[in-house]
């Protein structure tokens, strides 16, 4: 048993360690990766996180659209150098929580040089001491922007459903971070599912094939289950946690920020 002068010095960096830079990730596009994003973030501040979610989808941004937000200024202004990324934060009142919105349709950002791209992960890095996590919406596909972001991330979160098209596309996010090093960082959620049970059917198939070929499992995180009011809420443009609390849906999400907030934000 340690005795207190056998306890290891205190880690001074455990502090900075605690703000954590998150990719919401998944391959296949439309597994609920932006509405999640939002929802976590929601959720999060419900439990008392600061939270900033960043729209990370260069090609088709939309968390300014499922928000109903008219964002002055967005990452465009950013990457054409005449604004800082700390002067294109919003405040969503409603949510509480902060947003950096993307510019839908801009094909420009979607061609951004890696280079560029650098430059913004690092100006995002350096406001995590603001917020005790930054949530990046990634867009679909494994492109090299994706890539390049998830990189730069402290933890991905790959969103997938049942469907056999996601459960590949999933493995093949995972399979290409495993092989950049990352893999140790992935945590998995299993969206749109009619149960638990059907949850942990979806994981193990994905698990047994990164076993088989890996070597290795991400985590699994947690599950959401399917609610059509979740497109109410987004044809809406509010947010689902304040227009359908209390449902299973709602819970789910809740559950799943509190295992964020709990082990992940340590
Ligand atoms: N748990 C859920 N239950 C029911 N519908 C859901 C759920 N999660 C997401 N959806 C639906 O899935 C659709 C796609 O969601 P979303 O835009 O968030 O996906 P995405 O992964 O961000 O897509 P893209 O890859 O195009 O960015 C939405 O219309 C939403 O209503
Ligand atoms: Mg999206």
């Amino acid at each position: 048993m340690s005795t207190t002068t056998e306890l290891p010095p205190p880690d001074l960096t455990a502090d900075a360690a605690r703000h954590k830079l998150i990719a919401i990730a998944s391959g296949k596009g439309g597994v609920g990766k932006t509405w999640l994003s939002i929802t976590l973030a929601h959720a999060l501040t419900r439990q008392g996180k600061k939270v900033l979610l960043f729209d990370g989808d260069l090609g088709l941004a939309n968390i300014d659209v499922q928000l109903g937000m008219m964002a002055k200024r967005d990452l465009n202004d950013v990457f054409e150098g005449n604004l800082s990324l700390a002067h294109v934060i919003e405040h969503h009142a409603e949510g509480g929580f902060d947003v950096i919105a993307g510019r839908s349709g801009h094909g420009s950002l979607a061609a951004m040089p890696l280079q560029r791209l650098n430059d913004v992960m690092q100006q995002l890095r350096a406001l995590l001491p603001k917020y005790d996590a930054i949530l990046i919406d990634l867009g679909a596909g494994i492109d090299k922007t994706v890539r390049f972001m998830a990189a730069a991330a402290d933890l991905a979160i790959v969103v997938s459903t049942d469907e056999p098209t996601s459960l590949t596309d999933a493995y093949a996010f995972i399979k290409l971070s495993h092989a950049a090093g990352h893999g140790d960082n992935l945590h998995v959620v299993v969206n749109m599912t009619g149960s638990a049970k059907e949850a942990d059917t979806t994981y193990g198939t994905l698990s047994k094939a990164c076993q088989t070929f890996l070597k290795f499992t991400p985590p699994m995180l947690g599950y959401i289950r399917q609610d059509k009011r979740v497109r109410d809420a987004i044809r809406a443009q509010s947010l689902y946690l304040t227009r359908f609390p209390g449902t299973e849906t709602a819970e789910d999400v809740e559950a799943v920020a509190g295992r964020v907030a709990a082990t992940l934000l340590v």
